[in-house]
């Protein structure tokens, strides 16, 4: 089938690839030439394990090709979809003028019938706010032609977008015309296979299904977070009480693990976007605040326990000024180079405002690092996590890359100078690291407070 994507950005780029790498003809379009320049040469704006390889080898087949070009892509696509950006605005609403002026230029060229597929995460009623808008400027030419608006939200996973996409829980299908669905569903029958993964309803519930998934996945998080705050302060550890009710099938593994806060560029911006829907519509949703304030709280909760080693209680932190801190993670979660809302960054600010130095090592974010901060004196980037010890007083851990998992704690405790560790993962056995010599701070856990 013929397909084009509006948007290059993570979305768009893993939808795009993969549904080339099935057979499909894709034309991907942005309007950054920058960014398309760069596409065409091979170079992919981000890090997403495999996505390189499907991207360039689907260029060289010549299914994906990348343009600036909108009236190349809208004449291109039977099934257009709009994967841009949909930002929080400053009232944590998601800002729909990406989507809307994708929309608004679908309608401006369209020659024919188009099924318009909302793939962005957006709030319930954007896919009538974006048919209106391809009818109004369909009026404004004059022209007459049919589409239907679909919404079919993306459940990837950053870090592991590309296997999400190939093998998929479920593929949600929002629309009422029977027409639009057998496109989508012949768009989605290469992912289809082995047994039904398509669900299929109304374009609202489509919507909500998106916030509802990331909310009740961000809730289970910050729930736990409570409960971590409570086990350490009644003498409990939250990874015993973890294993005990995750393995209640109704309750599960997944997603339970306590730490320094969930960051990232869904949970964050769609509990604020769904919490606000909810306002607009005069309902005061208490669960999706609190998921917000216990997050907000919880990324601040390594620098507690930082405060509590160095013995500050009130606001006076100059203990900390000209100590200097190895963190090992800086990225919002391992796997992926994205700093958006990470927890590293709360607590790297907070540690600098007391006069603090950080020595910084992640896998993958260096550069992402060196782009936010730029070049100051308190944060010294380092090329491995051994360099980040060197002449440190304590580390850090904020993100559970997999080869932070087994240290070496001798040399951990020989680079150290204050000999503590601080660790927003749960990663360790904190009788292991008891027995290295090292102090030890969790989440969640008895010893640690
Ligand atoms: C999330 C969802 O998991 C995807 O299903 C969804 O498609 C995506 O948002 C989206 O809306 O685009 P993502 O933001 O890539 O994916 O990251 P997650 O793996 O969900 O992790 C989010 C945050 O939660 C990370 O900071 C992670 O460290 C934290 N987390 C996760 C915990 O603190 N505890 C857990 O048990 C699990």
């Amino acid at each position: 089938m013929k397909i084009s994507i509006f948007g290059t950005g993570y979305v768009g780029l893993v939808t795009g690839s993969c549904l080339a790498d099935v057979g499909h003809d894709v034309i991907c379009v942005d309007i950054n030439q920058a960014k398309i320049d760069g596409l065409k040469q091979g170079i992919i704006p981000i890090y997403e394990p495999g996505l390189d390889s499907v991207v360039k080898s689907n260029v060289a087949q010549g299914n994906l090709r990348f343009t600036t070009s909108a009236q190349e892509a809208v004449q291109h696509g039977e099934v257009i979809f709009i994967a841009v950006g949909t930002p929080p605005d400053e009232d944590g609403s998601a800002d729909l003028q990406y989507v809307m002026a994708v929309g608004k230029t679908i309608g401006e060229l369209m020659q024919s019938y188009k099924v318009v597929v909302n793939k962005s995460t957006v709030p319930v009623g954007t896919a009538d706010k974006v048919t209106a808008v391809i009818s109004q400027a369909l009026e404004g030419r004059g022209f007459n032609a049919e589409f239907d608006v679909v919404s079919n939200p993306e459940f990837l996973k950053e870090g592991a977008a590309v296997a999400d996409f190939m093998r998929p829980d479920r593929i949600v299908i929002g629309t009422s015309s029977a027409f639009a669905e057998g496109v989508m569903r012949e768009v989605y029958a290469p992912f289809n296979r082995n047994h039904e993964k398509i669900i299929v309803m109304d374009v609202r519930s489509s919507e909500l299904t998106k916030y509802a998934a990331n909310c009740m996945l961000a809730t289970k998080i910050s729930f736990m977070n409570e409960m971590a705050n409570i086990a350490e302060r009644v003498g409990a550890d939250i990874e015993n009480v973890r294993r005990g009710i995750g393995s209640d099938p109704r309750i599960g593994y997944h997603f339970i693990y306590a730490g320094c806060g969930y960051g990232g560029s869904c949970f964050p911006k769609d509990v604020q976007a769904l919490a606000r829907t909810a306002g607009q519509y005069g309902y005061d949703s208490k669960i999706l605040n609190a998921v917000e304030a216990v997050n907000d709280k919880q990324k601040t909760k390594l620098f507690e326990l930082i405060c509590k080693h160095y013995g500050i209680t009130g606001t006076d932190t100059s203990a900390l000024k000209g100590k200097t801190f190895a963190l090992w993670g800086l990225a919002f979660k391992p796997n992926t180079d994205d700093m958006r809302e990470a927890p590293s960054r709360v607590l790297m600010e907070a540690l600098w405002a007391a006069g603090a130095t950080v020595k910084a090592y992640d896998p993958e974010a260096m550069d992402e690092t060196q782009r936010i901060y730029g070049n100051r004196a308190d944060l010294v980037l380092c090329g491995t996590k051994e360099a980040a010890l060197n002449a440190a007083d304590a580390l850090i851990i904020c993100t559970e890359w997999k080869n932070f998992r087994a240290p070496d704690f001798t040399v951990i405790k020989e680079s150290v100078a204050d000999q503590v560790l601080f660790d927003g993962r749960n990663l360790f056995d904190p009788a292991q690291v008891y027995r290295n010599g090292l102090a030890y701070y969790a989440i969640g856990r008895a010893d640690s407070i």
